[in-house]
């Protein structure tokens, strides 16, 4: 080995390090002086949230794609309302049934102790979900670190930038595309469809809508009539599993899909496209394969539109924007 070739050099300048926006970048080593502990107190801290909620490591996941597709990976999402006329995003009805806010917050008052005023919340929503998927049998996942936090959060936004279930594949294509992402990754990163639930809100427009819904297993569409036997839902608790096996990360969502088992039109339609089926039937039979797409799929997501260098805050408390 004669070191490291300039073309090898290029290649990771080029390809490797994720850019936020004015060129400023994420970097795998950025606490290692202002926080060196700060993974291995997020890695400590995790499996106790776990163990007393099998449904927290979904949670997680679904929190930081909601935090990314809105405005960027900023901790938007983690904002209360100001008192002033400024709703934050959770008031959007996409954010319906989002948990786990106040969880990031505990952590991050366990880090404030550590290091103050340095770990931002944003840098702290991309730890627990890539510890989430760890934990629930996926990838270990490196990712770069170095976000800042929002000083905005808005639910006009949220509404406008978060997908409905009915979103249609050239859609999922576009919205993937734009942060990056080639089809394979975008049909990898939904696959995070393999941990929890969707509730009837979110299910019943398909069951009893007159458009068409997306190829459905009969048995399976008769199931989801029983849980959800209404178009409005009488009740906001009922859910049901993305997959069959929905507190495993696995491979299950593709194969669950491709037997008309998909819980969303969406997870139906990636199925039957004849540009993004190909790559289900290949996740399908080849989990390793699966993993290594979504860990590319998972930088990506998380370094999307990211505050970095003079842009942003370090949050004091991930609920408040500083007062200075
Ligand atoms: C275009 C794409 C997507 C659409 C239309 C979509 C839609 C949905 C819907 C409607 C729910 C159910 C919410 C409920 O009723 O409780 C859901 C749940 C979920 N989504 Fe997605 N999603 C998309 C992409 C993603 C991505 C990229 C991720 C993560 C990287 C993700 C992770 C999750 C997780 C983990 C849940 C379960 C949450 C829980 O159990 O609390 N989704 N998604
Ligand atoms: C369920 O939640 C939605 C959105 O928050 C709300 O509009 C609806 O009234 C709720 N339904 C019930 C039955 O509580």
């Amino acid at each position: 080995m004669g070191g490291c070739s300039p073309l090898f050099v290029l290649a990771v300048v080029l390809i490797g390090i994720p850019f936020g926006i004015n060129g400023a970048k994420l970097a795998y080593d950025y606490y290692k002086y202002s926080c060196p502990n700060l993974e291995t107190i997020v890695k400590r801290e995790m499996p106790s949230i776990f163990l007393t909620d099998a449904t927290a490591p979904a949670a997680f996941l679904r929190l930081m794609f909601h935090d990314c597709q809105v405005q960027g990976c900023d901790a938007s999402i983690l904002l209360d309302s100001d008192n002033s006329k400024h709703k934050p995003e959770t008031v959007s009805s996409k954010n319906f049934a989002i948990r786990k806010r106040e969880t990031i917050g505990y952590i991050k008052s366990i880090l404030e102790n550590e290091c103050p005023g340095k770990v931002s919340c944003a840098d702290i929503i991309a730890l627990a979900a890539k510890e989430s998927v760890s934990f629930s049998g996926g990838p270990h996942i490196q990712i770069p670190l170095g976000r800042k936090d929002s000083t905005t959060s808005s639910y006009q936004q949220a509404d406008a930038s978060l997908p409905p279930q009915g979103i249609k594949v050239h859609e999922l294509i576009h919205t993937f595309a734009s942060k990056g992402m080639n089809l394979e990754v975008s049909i990898a990163i939904i696959g995070a469809h393999t941990l929890g639930v969707g509730h009837c809100m979110n299910i019943a427009s398909r069951l009893y809508d007159p458009q068409p819904n997306g190829h459905m297993h009969y048995g399976y569409e008769a199931f989801l009539r029983l849980k959800c036997p209404t178009r409005v839902p009488l009740s906001n608790f009922t859910f049901v599993p993305n997959d069959i096996t929905p507190t495993i990360f696995d491979n299950q969502y593709y194969r669950d899909v491709l037997m008309g088992k998909g819980l969303f039109t969406i997870d139906s339609s990636i199925s039957t496209d004849p540009r993004t089926a190909p790559i289900v039937r290949h996740f399908a039979i080849d989990q390793n394969y699966f993993f290594q797409v979504f860990s590319s799929a998972f930088v990506k997501l998380s370094s999307t539109n990211v505050l970095t260098k003079g842009k942003g805050e370090v949050r004091k408390k991930c609920s408040h924007i500083n007062i200075n």
